[in-house]
């Protein structure tokens, strides 16, 4: 059995769904269910065995361990994080606590299981950790993609939290031998996305006549991956990926937010026309730029393809189009998260930014 946290989020959801549909073999899911985490990402999994979710903090120890051996768990996949850059300029706290802070109490937790082990069930042992590109900072338009080598510069409080995690990752396993990897990806989108990143927010403004806010210019370059080639990835480099070492994911697709956008807009002018006849590139408004805006991203993904053969299914036009299906296929899930916690997170972000 695997024990993933924040698998009631965006891509841990995902990833959960995807390993039991793939594997069979079940999962131990817990969760903080903060803002970001929802169970109805996993309906389709109530009363399914193969799935046992509990709802706890990665920085209780106690539970943590106590699952650990009540289930006899063989790998721990750690997507739970604050994931949000610009939640991260408003409140820094939840980021250091989460991400840094209860990164290293699972660690200890995971640990002290993992010295307990013996034999095939201690060498076997996996910590697998999921990050971000976005602990390497930030490019020039001609810059060279990040590779695993590049130095660590994060610029944001998000970015930052994250780096300190993956310190704490790869210190536990220089100091303490404990058996990890480290995936470093890029921009995931998908279905069950939380509408308060890019893409699923244009979506869900769009189809409700709202303005699509574009921070700055509208210029900054993201590489942009299906979110099920990301959860691919990260069955990939547990099977096969060597200790200690880091994976940078990404979807070989670049592309400035602006561009975005207006696919965005193009494919639902195709599959759910304005009612007027205008097209959704009306709805684009460009509001103040984010505060320490990270200019470019970019994956140099040829490290997990040469070693351990892992490349995106999807291209960006067959990956977007099924996203935009998902939203309009899914109105009552956009409903449900748009909560009241959700319209204050919009009203404080999006009143403070309008030119
Ligand atoms: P998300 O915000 O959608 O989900 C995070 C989940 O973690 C939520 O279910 C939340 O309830 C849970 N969580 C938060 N704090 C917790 C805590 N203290 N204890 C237990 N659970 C807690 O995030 P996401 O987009 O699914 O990202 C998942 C991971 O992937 C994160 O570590 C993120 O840094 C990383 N990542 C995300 C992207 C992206 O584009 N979204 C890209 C690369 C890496
Ligand atoms: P986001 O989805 O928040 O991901 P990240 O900041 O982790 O890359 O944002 C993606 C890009 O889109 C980023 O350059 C900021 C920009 N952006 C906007 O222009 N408008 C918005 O309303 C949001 C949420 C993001």
């Amino acid at each position: 059995m695997i024990l993933v946290t924040g698998g009631a989020g965006f891509i841990g959801a995902n990833f959960v769904l995807d390993w039991i549909a793939a594997t069979g073999e079940p999962v131990v899911n817990v969760d903080k269910l903060t803002y970001a985490g929802n169970l109805e990402n996993l309906a389709s999994l109530q009363g399914d065995a193969r799935h046992v979710f509990v709802q706890a903090d990665i920085g209780d120890g106690e539970v943590i361990g106590n699952l650990l051996a009540k289930h006899q768990i063989r790998a721990v996949i750690n997507f739970a994080a604050e994931s949000h850059v610009d939640r991260s300029i408003h409140g820094p706290e939840d980021f250091i606590q989460t991400n840094v802070v209860g990164t290293f109490r699972l660690l200890e937790a995971v640990r002290a299981y993992w010295n307990g082990l013996q034999g095939d069930a201690k060498t076997n042992f996996r910590f697998l950790h999921v990050s971000t590109d976005e602990v390497y900072g930030t490019l020039s338009a001609t810059d060279p993609a990040f590779t695993e080598n590049n130095n660590y510069e994060p610029n944001s409080p998000y970015s930052a939290s994250k780096a300190a995690s993956d310190h704490l990752v790869r210190a536990w396993h220089h100091t303490y031998g404990l058996p990890v990897l480290t995936t470093n990806c890029s921009n995931n989108y998908g279905p069950l996305h939380f509408p308060e990143k890019l893409i699923p927010l244009m979506i869900v403004n769009a189809l409700a006549g709202k303005p699509l806010p574009i921070y700055g210019d509208g210029q900054q370059i993201r590489d942009w991956l299906y979110v099920r080639d990301h959860c691919s990835a990260i069955r990939r480099v547990l099977e096969a990926g060597k200790l200690g070492e880091t994976y940078n994911v990404g979807g070989w697709n670049e592309k400035a937010n602006i561009d975005i956008v207006k696919t965005v807009c193009a494919l639902l002018d195709e599959m759910r026309p304005r009612s007027d006849g205008k097209s959704y590139v009306e709805q684009i408004t460009y509001v103040t730029d984010r505060p320490g805006h990270d200019r470019r991203y970019a994956i140099d993904a040829r490290k997990i393809e040469r070693e351990l053969g892992w490349k995106p299914a999807e291209t960006f036009d067959t990956g977007i189009r099924k996203t935009v299906q998902w939203y309009l296929d899914n109105p009552e899930w956009v409903a449900n998260v748009q909560s009241g916690s959700y319209r204050d997170w919009v009203q404080k972000q999006y009143s403070a930014t309008s030119n």
